[in-house]
């Protein structure tokens, strides 16, 4: 963050300028007209309101922006299926960037580019699309299947993000045709079939990097559950002041993340944030909390974060490898063939609906949700 930058957000920080602000009082007529930060950018606002001021912490001025000389692994898939040491050299490069960096792109993943770059358009007609028909959709009702929101932790968090979501869980037991919003749904239901192919793919890779039979994360149905959350970052007038996602660890098994060419997501790595940049029909894969806890620290779940930006709106389809908040007895805990004298378990089981529940709770607050289920 450039000097000037970090004085303003103190200048301008309303527990400084106004200690007893009643935030929940401008909370409200942001949510209530339910247009979201788009609502926002297309009055032509030119300046950040003081709901989306984040705090000069949020931006690690220690750290900067972003380190250039770092660069996260890309694993390229090709030949994984068919030539047996090219497997295993990529099982090695999934173990490795799965245990070090928790973030790798993957190339050659089999999602055609033409299915990528139309579910990017998708997600454009659904935000860019009548608000009425979005107002409609417009809900903080986690149970829901279908959920358009901006900042779903709004009431939560010390600051809003400037993005705005919609969230669809797809699987296993998808809302009707119907309930998919128009705009994208075509595509969302192409784009998932491909891309559930690329998790069940991943889980294979992920179980052989840990020495398990291939089929043992997805025997443990790690890949019951996709939810499709897409992200909308509309272009931000002063992006210094604010954050596109707050630093967050995704609460899943796997994300496989779909962006457009725009940038702004950064992984922390050994107390860096780095860069992870669009690389040419890549989906980016990260580690989540479930995939931490059941390799019992193995994989890590790593802090990432998406920075505000003045070019937009940047587009980025999260598909989340969970059953989400949908009711099920599944028990998860630390995998028992990992385990030893020397590896005991380190975290209690649960359930994803039960752990999903704990993370929505706290909300995006620059906190991992691990350590409430650490034994
Ligand atoms: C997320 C996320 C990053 C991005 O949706 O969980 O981390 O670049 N998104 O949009
Ligand atoms: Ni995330």
């Amino acid at each position: 963050m450039v000097v000037d930058a970090a004085l303003e957000v103190e200048r301008r920080l309303p527990s400084k300028v106004e200690p007893d602000y009643d935030r929940l009082s401008e909370l409200k007529p942001f949510d209530e007209p339910k247009t979201g930060v788009k609502g926002l950018v297309d009055t032509g606002i030119g300046k950040v309101p003081r709901i989306f001021i984040h705090e000069p912490e949020s931006f690690d001025r220690k750290y900067g922006r972003g380190s250039p000389d770092l660069v996260v692994p890309v694993v390229d898939l090709e030949g994984v299926a068919d030539d047996l040491v090219r497997r295993k050299l990529i099982v090695d490069q999934v173990r490795n960037a799965s245990e070090e960096w928790g973030f790798f792109p993957v190339i050659n993943h089999g999602v055609p580019e033409e299915i990528m770059q139309e579910m990017i358009a998708g997600a454009i007609r659904f935000f860019d699309q009548d608000r009425e028909i979005k107002k409609a959709l417009y809900t903080r009702d986690t149970i829901k299947k279908v959920v358009h929101n901006s900042n779903f932790d709004l009431y939560q968090s010390l600051a809003a993000d400037w993005r705005d979501n919609m969230y669809c869980l797809l699987a296993p037991s998808p809302p009707s045709y119907e309930e998919i919003p128009a705009a994208c749904r075509d595509i969302m239901l192409e784009y998932q079939k491909q891309v559930t192919k690329v998790g069940l793919l991943l889980f294979e890779l992920q179980s052989e990097a840990l020495g398990l039979k291939p089929s043992h994360l997805k025997d443990i149905d790690s890949a019951e559950g996709l939810a499709m959350l897409l992200n909308y970052y509309p272009p931000c007038p002063e992006p210094d002041l604010t954050m596109g996602t707050s630093k967050h660890q995704d609460d899943y098994f796997l994300t496989a993340l779909l962006q457009d060419q725009i940038g702004g997501l950064q992984a922390l790595y050994k107390d860096q944030w780095v860069d992870v940049p669009p690389v040419a029909g890549a989906l980016v894969i990260n580690i989540g909390d479930l995939l931490q806890l059941i390799s019992n620290d193995q994989f890590k779940s790593v802090e990432h974060r998406a920075l505000a930006s003045r070019v937009g709106p940047r587009i980025s389809v999260a598909s989340f490898f969970t059953t989400y908040m949908q009711p099920s007895s599944k028990i998860y805990g630390p995998i028992k063939e990992l385990l030893s004298e020397n590896n005991p378990a380190k975290y209690r089981e649960t359930t994803v609906r039960d752990y999903t529940y704990y993370f929505n709770m706290k909300g995006l607050d620059g906190t991992s949700a691990l350590p409430h289920f650490r034994l």
